[in-house]
C-alpha cells in the first residue's frame, strides 16, 4: 500500500517524515541529502557495511574497521565508532566520510538500487547483515521508543508491530529491502552475513569477512576482535555503545539492548506469528 494512504491509518509521524523512493524516512535524512548522496563519490577500496536497521550494523561496523586497520584498538578506543564508519545517508556523511584515510568503510541502511550511483559502477565491497525479521522488529520497537528521531514512539507493541508490516517504519519495508538485497547476494562484491551466526560462532564470521575483504589476520588478531566485539565488551566501550548520543535515552532502552537470538518469542502472540510469518517471501523462506 502506499505510504501517504498509510498515513491515514496511522497516527504516528516520525520527526520530518517524508517519502522518497517509496520509503520512509525521519530528520536525520532529509530528500536534500538523498538527491546529493546519488552523486556521492565512491572509491573501489571502500567498504561499505550494509544493513536494514536494528540488523547488527554497529556490531559489523567496529569488525570491518578493525579487519581493514590491522586490528588497530588504540584507534578504535580513542574515536568513537560513528565518526570512524560514517553513515551514508546521514546530513553531513560527505564531510565525515572525505575527512576518512583509504581504505573507508562506511555504514548504510539503502536498498540495493538506492546506493550512490558510482557504487554500481566502482562496485566496492558490501558487507550486508541480514537477521531474523521477528528480532528486527522487537529491536527496532525499542529503538523507537528511546531515540529522539524516531520521536520517543510511546504507542503500543501491537501498532508499533502493524507500522513494521505495512512498512510504515523509517528506512522502509523490511520485507521489500531483504528481498532486494538477497537478489544480489552472490554478486562478487557482496558478502552476506547472518546476525545469528555471528552469534553461534563470531571466530568463524570474522575469518570469513577477513577473507573477503582480502585481509588475512593471524590467530592473536582474530581473538582480539573476537573478544572486543562480545556484547558484553561493546556495551561497556563508550566508543562503541552510543551512550554518549544525547538523542538516545539511555533509561527507555539503551542501543545495546539485549544482543540475543530469539527475544521476539516474548513479544509475538501466535495470531501476530501467523500474520507477520504470511508477508515473508517465499524466495526469503530459504534464508
Ligand atoms: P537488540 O535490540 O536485539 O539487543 P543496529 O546496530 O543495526 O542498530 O543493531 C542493533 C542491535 O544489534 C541491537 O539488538 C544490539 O543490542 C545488537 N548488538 C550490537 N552489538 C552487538 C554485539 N556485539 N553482539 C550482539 N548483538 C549486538
Amino acid at each position: 500500500m502506499k505510504l501517504y494512504v498509510l498515513e491515514k491509518y496511522f497516527s504516528y509521524r516520525l520527526p520530518g517524515q517524508h517519502y522518497y523512493n517509496g520509503v520512509m524516512w525521519n530528520s536525520l535524512v532529509p530528500r536534500e541529502r538523498l538527491i546529493q548522496m546519488m552523486t556521492f563519490h565512491v572509491k573501489p577500496d571502500d567498504v561499505i557495511v550494509s544493513g536494514y536497521p536494528k540488523s547488527g550494523n554497529t556490531w559489523l561496523a567496529e569488525i570491518v574497521y578493525l579487519i581493514e586497520h590491522d586490528v588497530d584498538i588504540e584507534k578504535s578506543n580513542s574515536i568513537p565508532l560513528y565518526l570512524r564508519v560514517p553513515h551514508l545517508e546521514g546530513e553531513l556523511s560527505d564531510l565525515m566520510i572525505n575527512k576518512l584515510d583509504s581504505p573507508r568503510a562506511y555504514k548504510s541502511h539503502l536498498s540495493y538500487a538506492m546506493l550512490p550511483k558510482e557504487a554500481h559502477e566502482k562496485r566496492p565491497k558490501i558487507v550486508h547483515i541480514i537477521r531474523d525479521p521477528h528480532d528486527i522488529a522487537v529491536s527496532y520497537y525499542h529503538f523507537y521508543r528511546s531515540l529522539s528521531q524516531l520521536g520517543n514512539y510511546t504507542g503500543t507493541w501491537d501498532e508499533f508491530l502493524s507500522m513494521f508490516m505495512a512498512g510504515y517504519v523509517c528506512c522502509g519495508d523490511w520485507f521489500q529491502y531483504a528481498e532486494d538485497w538477497w537478489l544480489h547476494r552472490n554478486e562478487a562484491n557482496v558478502l552476506i552475513v547472518r546476525y545469528e551466526d555471528m552469534i553461534r560462532d563470531l571466530r568463524t564470521e570474522v575469518l570469513r569477512i577477513a577473507d573477503f575483504l582480502r585481509r588475512p589476520l593471524d590467530e592473536e588478531q582474530v581473538s582480539s576482535i573476537v573478544r572486543r566485539t562480545s556484547f558484553n565488551n561493546m556495551k561497556k566501550n563508550p566508543m562503541l555503545n552510543l551512550d554518549g548520543l544525547s538523542d538516545i535515552d539511555r533509561t527507555i532502552s539503551p542501543f545495546m539492548r539485549k544482543g540475543e537470538v530469539g527475544d521476539w518469542k516474548n513479544y509475538f502472540s501466535s495470531l501476530q506469528l501467523e500474520a507477520f510469518d504470511k508477508l515473508i517471501p517465499a524466495t526469503l523462506r530459504e534464508q
